[in-house]
């Protein structure tokens, strides 16, 4: 399968930064994996009119309306993005989304034409309690809409405790929680979802990324801090191609 890498910006960027993704088209002309640049709302327009795949960070489940400060489905694929990244642990934390509420989410930017980046990822408290795989098979069972089309679905499996934090789980632990998903994902779907990508994401750096993208079912990367960078995300560009 062909691998993805996405970068997710988070509340990061101005408009002079959009010179680090002219670096890295110059740099990576064609980049033997799929990119996907998930900047801020403010330079959705600006990066997609560069021509890199463009992403959204968030949508509401509405298509227009009053709700003040909140962006739909329909305005991220006018201003020029192709997906959405829905239920980032960030999210989940900072705005206490719940998978239902993702869920209607995903419905929202698929209706708009819009691909998506669903993540789960267990905390720190939940690992050490052993709960990771239930963990984020609820999160995946309740955050994928019923009848959902899996040609549209991207999950990104971002242990909360690895995000920002330099630290990452073993290869071994990677695998062992891809291949629940991809198990999940396919007795879902059946055969559609063994080929839904399955994107690991927390503390992917250049000098991980490599023995990451072996691990069996790891399909590509969820990067945040790596990907503000156009010499360190291409790296991974790199790595994963
Ligand atoms: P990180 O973030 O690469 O900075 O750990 C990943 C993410 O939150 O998507």
């Amino acid at each position: 399968m062909r691998k993805l890498v996405a970068g997710n910006w988070k509340m990061n960027g101005l408009r002079a930064d959009l010179a680090e993704i002219a670096a890295l088209r110059a740099a990576h002309p064609a980049p033997g994996c799929d990119v996907l640049v998930c900047p801020p709302a403010t330079l959705i327009a600006a990066m997609a009119a560069t021509g890199i795949p463009t992403g959204g960070q968030d949508c509401h489940p509405r298509v227009s309306g009053a709700h003040t400060g909140d962006i739909s489905a329909a305005m991220l694929r006018d201003a020029g993005a192709v997906a959405v990244i829905l239920g980032h642990s960030e999210r989940r934390s900072d705005h206490g989304e719940r998978s239902a509420l993702v869920a209607q989410k995903a419905q929202a930017a698929v209706t708009a034409g819009l691909w998506t980046i669903i993540c789960v990822g267990e905390t720190e408290a939940d690992r050490d309690a052993d709960r990771t795989l239930d963990i984020v098979g609820a999160q995946l069972s309740a955050s994928v809409p019923e009848g959902f089309d899996p040609a549209r679905l991207t999950v990104a499996y971002e242990p909360v405790w690895a995000i920002g934090t330099g630290r990452t789980p073993t290869l071994a632990e990677i695998a062992t929680v891809h291949a629940a998903l991809r198990a999940a994902l396919v007795a879902r779907f059946g055969p559609p979802g063994a080929v839904v990508r399955i994107l690991y994401g927390g503390s992917v750096k250049p000098s991980n990324a490599a023995e990451i993208f072996r691990v069996p079912d790891v399909n590509g990367a969820l990067v945040g801090g790596a990907a503000l960078k156009a010499a360190d995300f291409g790296a991974i560009i790199a790595a994963a191609g």
